[in-house]
């Protein structure tokens, strides 16, 4: 048996070990997979012990241990590089570590394929300029959108962020209030939804079949998507989908084999309800 992990702080709540239980399960793997909370300052130590000690074969990482684990592992992506964080890393038998970011993949996955939204050719809004809204840039970028606008409360770290994917395709940064055009896609990566806060909008923001987007995902309607609804959006869609597209890549990174996942988004949704 394989054994893989979660690392975050707190972990508790993850679903990722019922989400990578049920891959394995479809897809007759023998893994095993645990959530394991990592104290906020042993992250390092934590690393060497997971391969070390409990001979993981991979973990995926949560909040709030991306951006550290990105600056431990040398051998990563280009994705994952430019992404400024890691989600999946990879422990090779021989003791080396890959580390891959998975959340982008997972969110244009979720959007295109699950709800049959289109990227391409689209004006498309990110609200954040934080790790969140880092790590989907260049997958976003990838569907050749017409534009891609990042709005942030502090507007420098907007126009930073466009300016590191500035070579990947049509991309600008401002603040709230620098949104003046409408939108087809407007994704949320603030973490604003967490204090049921939602970023000051214009009203008219989006256009004819809009599709709103919450990174974050709660049981009930978070802030944004009940702004969403109230704005006429055509669609108003929470992150569950994108949690379980992002664990599927980081499956395949690993195992070589991409699970189905619509069974496992409904049996969520499902639990929960
Ligand atoms: P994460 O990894 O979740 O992105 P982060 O790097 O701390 O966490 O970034 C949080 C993001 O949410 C930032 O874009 C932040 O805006 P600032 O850069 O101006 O701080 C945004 N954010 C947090 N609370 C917010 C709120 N109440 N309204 C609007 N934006 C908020």
């Amino acid at each position: 048996t394989d054994n893989y992990a979660v690392i975050g702080n707190p972990i508790s709540h993850s679903k990722s070990p019922l989400i990578h239980s049920e891959f394995a399960r479809q897809t007759e793997q023998d893994m095993a997979y645990t959530a394991i909370e990592v104290p906020l300052d042993g992250f390092t130590n934590s690393l060497k012990q997971l391969r070390d000690v409990l001979k993981l074969r991979g973990i995926n990482i949560t909040v709030p241990f991306k951006e550290q684990a990105w600056q431990q592992i040398e051998n990563k992506s280009e994705r994952a590089m430019r992404a400024g964080a890691i989600n999946t890393i990879l422990f090779n038998r021989d003791g080396s570590m890959y580390g891959e970011n998975t959340d982008g993949i997972g969110l244009c996955q979720d959007l295109t394929v699950n709800h049959a939204v289109s990227l391409k050719d689209k004006r498309i809004l990110l609200l954040g300029a934080g790790g969140a809204a880092r790590g989907v840039v260049e997958p976003i970028l990838a569907y050749q959108p017409e534009a891609l606008f990042i709005a942030n409360r502090t507007a420098s770290k907007a126009e930073q962020l466009a300016t590191i994917f500035a070579e990947l395709g049509t991309v600008r940064g401002g603040g709230f209030d620098d949104i003046t055009a409408q939108f087809d896609v407007v994704i949320n990566a603030t973490a604003a939804s967490l204090q049921g806060d939602v970023p000051p909008l214009p009203d008219n923001l989006l256009a004819d079949n809009a599709c709103c987007y919450d990174m974050m995902y709660s049981d009930n309607d978070t802030a944004f998507i009940t702004w969403a609804k109230n704005h006429g959006a055509a669609k108003a869609i929470d992150g569950l989908g994108m949690l379980v597209e992002q664990a599927a890549e980081a499956f395949r990174l690993w195992r070589g084999i991409k699970p189905a996942t619509n069974h496992v988004i409904d049996m969520i949704k499902n639990n929960d309800s």
